[in-house]
């Protein structure tokens, strides 16, 4: 049993957990009984760790400050393949109760694994994330981040009912009939990434529906990045209010850290569970507060996987508590191998999204093709409009939506529009960029 491990979200005292309010030391001095914990618990069990430890001379008996953490080495993600599939387990097998997984990109999947009491953690975080987003027990929750290895449709499913609420397990796919349930189970909230939450949206209008008029108040929205752009179109189109949520498999999944209601204004993390530094993702050097950099999270409760200095490759910044007495963190701005480099200038996929959700007459929905052009990389935009549109409005809204990345991020791309419908959808998390340079 973890040291000073705190009961879980109490369902018939609906509100907050008592630490997203206590104050600032004693949070400080839990994380600090916690952080000892699992620096113990994974050195003392997991072999990777020990030899990491061991070899950086950092000995989790001597950690006696949170700050003592910078001693301790990295965790990447080249750590977990190599131990692929279980050898960064730190109890024995016969106590993992799930197991999920994250795709990845090289075709080697990140395997993760929950004890009971981590399930439990999780289904409390989401509890918690889902009330600060607004939703309340007893509300139905229509959940479209896909079920199965992906840790978003499950993680929300036992979040919303720990919450007390009423589960659509919808998972992604099959768009018309989600539209169909959503029309007649009247959920109150609604779970899903924001590209695919717009193809419902698409497809409420197919349907002859007005989207604004569903029975839908709250949209808890992440696994992907997103803009505050996006979020105003969102909400208008959709009428509800719309929140961001951050989660990382090798973490736990979605419920890191959750976007309260009432503030807007950046995610709170979930810092009794897991402690972020922000660092400099050349030099691994910690930063201050409210400096950009690559995030980096510690899990201070789990048992099955605990993470240590977990290197994310997720861009934000840390930023002060408001709504609860956590810390925030700011809109990730992209992943560190999502950066384009264009003629030496540094481009994410968001800023561009940014752009084109300024321009009047295209729809949200893009894609970014980068190509070889001469010795240099290029970006063609791949936009498409809202009406059909002939040939000369269609030049001036792409001359408009390149002038506007030109003079915001000082890139020249080629913007390609196209007609209604023919950018590819997502049922999940989009896939913003193909390159064709590799
Ligand atoms: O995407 C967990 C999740 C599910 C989060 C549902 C939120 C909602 P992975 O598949 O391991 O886990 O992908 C994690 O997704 O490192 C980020 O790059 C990105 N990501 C997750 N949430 C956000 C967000 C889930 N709110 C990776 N904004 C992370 C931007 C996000 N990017």
């Amino acid at each position: 049993m973890i040291c000073g491990m705190n009961v879980g979200y109490d369902r018939r005292m609906p509100g907050l957990h008592p630490i997203e309010s206590a104050d600032v030391a004693e949070l400080r001095a839990l994380q600090l009984e916690r952080l000892q914990w699992s620096l113990l618990h994974a050195y003392d069990n997991v072999a990777h760790y020990r030899d990491a430890f061991d070899e950086a001379g950092s000995a989790p008996r001597d950690c006696r400050s949170l700050k003592n953490l910078e001693r301790f080495p990295f965790l990447l993600k080249e750590h977990h393949r190599a131990n692929y599939p279980l050898g960064l387990l730190a109890v024995p097998r016969d106590q993992v109760i799930r197991i999920h997984a994250s795709s990845g990109t090289t075709g080697v999947p990140t395997v993760v694994a929950y004890t009971r009491n981590d399930i439990d953690m999780w289904a409390d975080v989401m509890a918690r994330s889902i009330y600060a987003a607004g939703g309340r027990p007893g509300d139905i929750a229509h959940i479209a981040y896909g079920y199965g290895l992906f840790t978003g449709g499950l993680g929300a499913h036992y979040g919303a009912e720990r919450l007390g609420c009423t589960v659509v397990p919808m998972s992604g796919g099959q768009t018309e009939k989600q539209v169909t349930l959503i029309n007649d189970l009247k959920p109150r909230i609604i779970l899903v990434t924001p590209s695919y939450c717009l193809s419902l949206i698409d497809e409420m209008e197919r349907q002859g529906l007005d989207p604004a008029a569903t029975s839908l108040e709250i949209g808890i929205f992440g696994a992907e990045p997103w803009s505050n752009e996006m979020r105003r179109q969102i909400e208008e189109r959709l009428g509800i209010d719309a929140v961001d949520i951050y989660g990382i498999s090798e973490v736990i999944g979605p419920g890191v850290a959750q976007e309260c209601v009432t503030t807007k204004d950046g995610l709170t993390v979930w810092e009794d569970h897991f402690y972020p530094e922000i660092i400099d993702p050349d030099t691994g050097e910690v930063l201050p507060d409210g400096e950009e950099g690559e995030l980096v999270l510690t899990s201070l409760t789990k048992e099955a996987l605990p993470v240590i200095r977990y290197r994310t490759g997720d861009l934000t910044r840390l930023l002060p508590p408001t709504a609860r007495t956590m810390r925030r963190i700011a809109r990730i701005k992209g992943r560190t191998d999502d950066m384009l480099i264009i003629r030496g200038v540094n481009v994410y996929p968001s800023q561009i999204e940014v752009q084109i959700l300024k321009v009047a007459g295209l729809t949200p929905h893009y894609q970014i093709e980068v190509i070889q052009r001469g010795n240099a990389k290029g970006l063609i935009v791949h936009v498409e409009s809202n009406e059909a549109l002939d040939p000369a409005t269609r030049r001036d809204l792409e001359t408009v939506a390149a002038r506007h990345i030109k003079d915001n991020i000082g890139i020249t791309v080629e913007v390609r529009v196209s007609a209604p419908g023919t950018v590819v959808r997502s049922t999940g998390k989009a896939e913003r960029v193909i390159d064709r340079t590799c």
